[in-house]
């Protein structure tokens, strides 16, 4: 049997554990995986580009387990009811290759971007960070903003979206949170002046310009989540020439993240090489830091360990039938449960 988790099934692990406490397991699961990072067979994801979006799917696997999601990025999709990003997943024994987990991965992946952001932010910016400027205000942005808040101890968000409307919503989920303090602005530039860190997490299928050179100051971190894929940055091109850049995947990041725009020999470090004390992070209270985060398998392999683990600490899911089980594997006909009939008669026309 396979174990099906639902979103209502995610929901109610946020529910049962609180959100503060799933941001820090899924920290620490993706911490785990980071820090064994030669460990997995790794791949950039496998893009399927049109004109109003990407569908990906995105394998990775260890000695032990196989994991692979399927995500999209359609920015047109909210005017049609739909979520710019959606996505499920599925975690296999990699000793038999049967299928231990499907999930949802939507709410899931809201849940391990933030989680991954405030994991870089950690080492790269500053330590007496305290105010972030959260640009994009749409499905990721609450999820972003309280794993800054929970795990960071950022107390001030600077929110700008060119929807007034998703600004509101974000602030009406999160007005009442004592300790953490909201303001709207009327501008990127507003936002992000005099910002600790800066958050990027909007969604346009084009080479958009939401951070300039001469907004970004010295000492600040910048968290670039909205750029991931070709022809879909946020970044001009002047601030990864002004910062120390960290990705996540190195041959992914260099086809999908802001580093696009960026000559092949442009330096960058991976990630986990911070983590393992392999490459320094932030070198000067005055450095430029930024991560461009594009999302990547491990990422998701990660959550879905701990997904999987949750489920089971909590009696949540559902066993599913969706691979046969058989007394005799090799009959797999049986399953059928069909009386073989003879070849039908052709009716002449
Ligand atoms: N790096 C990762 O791991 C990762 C994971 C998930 C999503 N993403 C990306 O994050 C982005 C946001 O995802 P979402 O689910 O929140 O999308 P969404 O469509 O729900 O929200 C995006 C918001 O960005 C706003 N926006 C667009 N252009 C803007 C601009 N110029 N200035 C200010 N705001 C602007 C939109 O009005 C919208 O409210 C997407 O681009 C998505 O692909 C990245």
């Amino acid at each position: 049997m396979t174990t099906l988790l639902t979103t209502h099934d995610v929901a109610r692990i946020s529910q049962t554990l609180g959100l503060p406490e799933v941001f820090k397991r899924m920290v620490g699961y993706i911490e785990a995986d980071f820090l064994r990072w030669l460990e997995f067979d790794k791949s950039a994801r496998v893009a399927s580009h049109t004109e109003d979006g990407v569908i990906e799917l995105m394998p990775i696997a260890d000695a032990a387990l196989y994991s692979f999601k399927y995500v999209n990025g359609h920015p047109k999709n909210t005017r049609l009811g739909l979520p710019t990003v959606m996505a499920v997943g599925l975690l296999a024994e990699v000793a038999t290759g049967r299928p231990e987990l499907v999930s949802e991965l939507t709410l899931t992946t809201a849940i391990r971007t933030a989680a991954t952001s405030v994991m870089a932010a950690r080492k790269l910016a500053r330590k007496d960070a305290k105010s972030m400027a959260l640009i994009g205000n749409g499905a990721q942005s609450e999820f972003q903003a309280l794993a800054f808040h929970y795990l960071l101890g950022i107390n001030e968000i600077r929110l700008f979206d060119i929807d007034p409307a998703a600004t509101a919503k974000l602030v009406s989920h999160l007005q009442n949170l004592p300790g953490l303090t909201l303001k709207v602005c009327s501008s990127t530039a507003d936002a992000v002046r005099g910002a600790d860190i800066i958050t990027t997490v909007t969604a346009d299928k084009r080479n958009a310009v939401i951070i300039t050179p001469e907004m970004v100051e010295a000492g600040m971190h910048i968290n670039g989540v909205g750029g991931d894929c070709p022809g879909k940055t946020e970044m001009h091109r002047g601030v990864l020439e002004a910062a120390k850049v960290f990705v996540e995947f190195e041959p992914q990041s260099r086809i999908e993240g802001d580093l696009q725009q960026m000559p092949a020999e442009f330096e960058v470090t991976e990630f986990w090489r911070v983590l393992k004390g392999l490459s320094s992070g932030r070198d000067s209270a005055e450095q430029i830091t930024f991560f461009d985060s594009v999302g990547f398998a491990l990422e998701d392999f990660s959550a879905l360990r701990l997904l999987h683990d949750c489920a089971r600490e909590l009696g949540l899911g559902q066993d599913v039938s969706l691979i046969p089980t058989m007394a005799d594997p090799k009959n797999l006909f049986g399953q059928l449960g069909l009386a073989v009939v003879p070849v039908p008669t052709l009716q002449a026309a």
